[in-house]
């Protein structure tokens, strides 16, 4: 793998994923990672990513000079380069300053000299490009054996090479898209480095179903859908790997959007030939939400419920294969590789955690624990490699394409309580909200855009000839890449006109169209 050693600050996953769209396979490590436990994973190159650290810092993060003698290319990025710098005995020039923002330079190539070409990073690039830079310390002199190959007019150094052994750094910041040749940056660092350009779906696929087999053998597995794309993906891998021996389990809590349920049971099914047990729980979960209006409440009975009608089914399944001899073991989770590098887990060494599902007092014959090992196809992708997985196993556009949506539904997107004939009403402006964002083409340039059905507030309107005293609904289109900030989509005025008035037409007691404009933060992107 090619190893990116993370120095904190969110670019280390970013630097893994501008690897893998290079088509290599890659990987996070921790900082506190020794050389040595580095070279024990036979890494094809080694990036050290930036980090808010200044390289001054007591206890800042440090790299030990060995790394640059074990023959594997470095390319050391922001604080990498600072750090490498050091190490290698060039000159880092205090500024006190830590990382703050960015700033875009224009950086200037330096002179091509005697001994062949001037830089490997910026072959085939403009001479001067926009590049990404934060504030912090600067690297006034190259260590020995280095060549300056850019500088920009706040930075001198900013970047140097050491062809010979490999070794190359830059102030900027190529993983970030502000750096208008980043990507390329890095494509020539790993074919430079001579990294093998062979991560691909297809492959990724074969390995994953080889995987599974491994684990599963003969035993069964149980998988639970969302309707998103996620478990949806991972419950294909395994039916890919092991076929019949999988079977899947879809709550419907009735608190889905229209057409989300028959997506899941007719075209999902359809396009794998997956084994499906459907919960129909509408009513109980209608039923554990009468009265509560407090949003934490409503989580809390949707997740409990949700529990309880998963565990049900399950135990069935558990049951059912007991009387058949078999055996189910397996829980198929679509835990994905950021999940993974947040909780600060590995990839390697421990080979399936266990997820223990306590059973409740009013599920009869339900055995006292339902013990599964977890099976976790996902562990080692982000979310476009997820989705283009998807894609490769034929799921269905809608399903592979489709924006976050809570687990929770429009539980949460009533702002009051959840009753049969509100979730109708918030169903019907929802279809014709999504219907109109896909109409203009919006659906992959907007991150989601809830619908909220304000069901305790009331307001005076006319329609026809008469007065209306209706329910508001409230447009939330924001514009985001991870949902942690996110900002309001500056929708097109023609298509919000089209969405109010056809919302206030075809969706009875509804008499208002209001739109969110707060950005997250302060205001969340869900209302609940
Ligand atoms: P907030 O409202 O916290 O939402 O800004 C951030 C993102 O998470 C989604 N969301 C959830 N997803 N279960 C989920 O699977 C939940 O309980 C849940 N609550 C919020 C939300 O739609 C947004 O994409």
């Amino acid at each position: 793998p090619v190893l990116v050693v993370d120095y904190g600050a969110q670019y280390a996953q970013l630097i893994a994923r501008r690897v893998r769209e290079a088509d290599s396979y890659s990987e996070v490590v921790p900082a506190s990672s020794t050389v040595a436990e580095l070279l024990e994973r036979d890494p094809a190159a080694i990036i050290l990513s930036g980090g808010p650290a200044s390289v001054y810092a007591e206890g800042a993060p440090l790299v030990e000079a060995d790394l640059f003698e074990a023959g594997v290319p470095v390319l050391g990025i922001c604080y990498g380069f600072q750090a490498m710098a050091k190490a290698l005995g060039g000159d880092v020039a205090r500024t006190g300053l830590r990382e703050y923002g960015g700033t875009d330079a224009a950086l200037e190539p330096v002179e091509e000299t005697a001994e062949g070409p001037s830089s490997v990073l910026l072959d085939g690039q403009p001479t001067t490009q926009s590049v990404w830079m934060s504030h912090g310390d600067a690297v006034r002199s190259a260590p020995p054996g280095f060549t300056v190959t850019a500088s920009t007019p706040g930075a001198p150094v900013a970047a140097f090479e050491d062809h010979a052994r490999r070794l190359y750094g830059v102030q900027w910041h190529p993983e970030v898209k502000h750096s208008t040749f980043g990507q390329q940056v890095i494509e020539n660092f790993l074919r430079g480095a001579d990294v093998p350009a062979d991560w691909t779906t297809a492959g990724v696929i074969e390995e994953q179903v080889e995987r599974i087999r491994a684990q599963v053998g003969d035993a069964r597995v149980v998988c639970g859908l969302s309707g998103g794309v996620d478990s949806a993906v991972a419950a294909a891998l395994v039916h890919r790997a092991v076929g019949d021996q999988l079977t899947c389990v879809f709550v419907d809590h009735g608190l889905l959007r229209a057409g989300e349920a028959e997506q899941v049971e007719r075209d999902y099914v359809e396009a794998t030939g997956i084994d499906l047990v459907v919960v129909d729980a509408e009513e109980t979960f209608l039923g554990a939400l009468a009265g509560l209006t407090d949003p934490e409440e409503k989580r809390k009975a949707i997740g409990r419920e949700f529990i309880r009608a998963f565990e049900g089914a399950a135990a069935d399944l558990v049951a059912k294969a007991g009387e058949e001899g078999a055996e189910v073991r397996f829980l198929v989770q679509g835990t994905l590789y950021p999940d993974v590098v947040e909780s600060g887990g590995a990839l390697h060494g421990g080979t399936s955690s266990t997820a223990t599902i306590k059973s409740h007092h009013n599920v009869g014959g339900l055995p006292d624990d339902l013990q599964f090992e977890l099976v976790e196809p996902l562990r080692t992708l982000f979310k476009d490699e997820v989705r283009a997985v998807g894609a490769e196993l034929g799921l269905p556009e809608a399903m592979v394409w489709r924006q976050p949506f809570p687990g929770p539904g429009l539980g949460i997107r009533i702002i009051g309580e959840v009753t049969r004939e509100r979730l109708e009403t918030l169903r019907t402006a929802d279809a014709v909200v999504r219907e109109e964002l896909t109409e203009a083409g919006l659906d992959r340039s907007i991150w989601q855009c809830p619908v909220v059905l304000l069901a305790d507030v009331r307001s005076v309107g006319v329609q026809g000839d008469g007065r209306t005293y209706g329910h508001p609904v409230v447009l939330r289109p924001v514009s985001s890449d991870d949902a942690m900030t996110a900002d309001w989509s500056r929708l097109p005025y023609d298509l919000l006109a089209r969405i109010s008035t056809r919302v206030t037409n075809e969706v009875d007691g509804v008499n208002r169209v209001v739109l969110d404009v707060t950005s997250k933060p302060p205001g969340t992107i869900e209302w609940e």
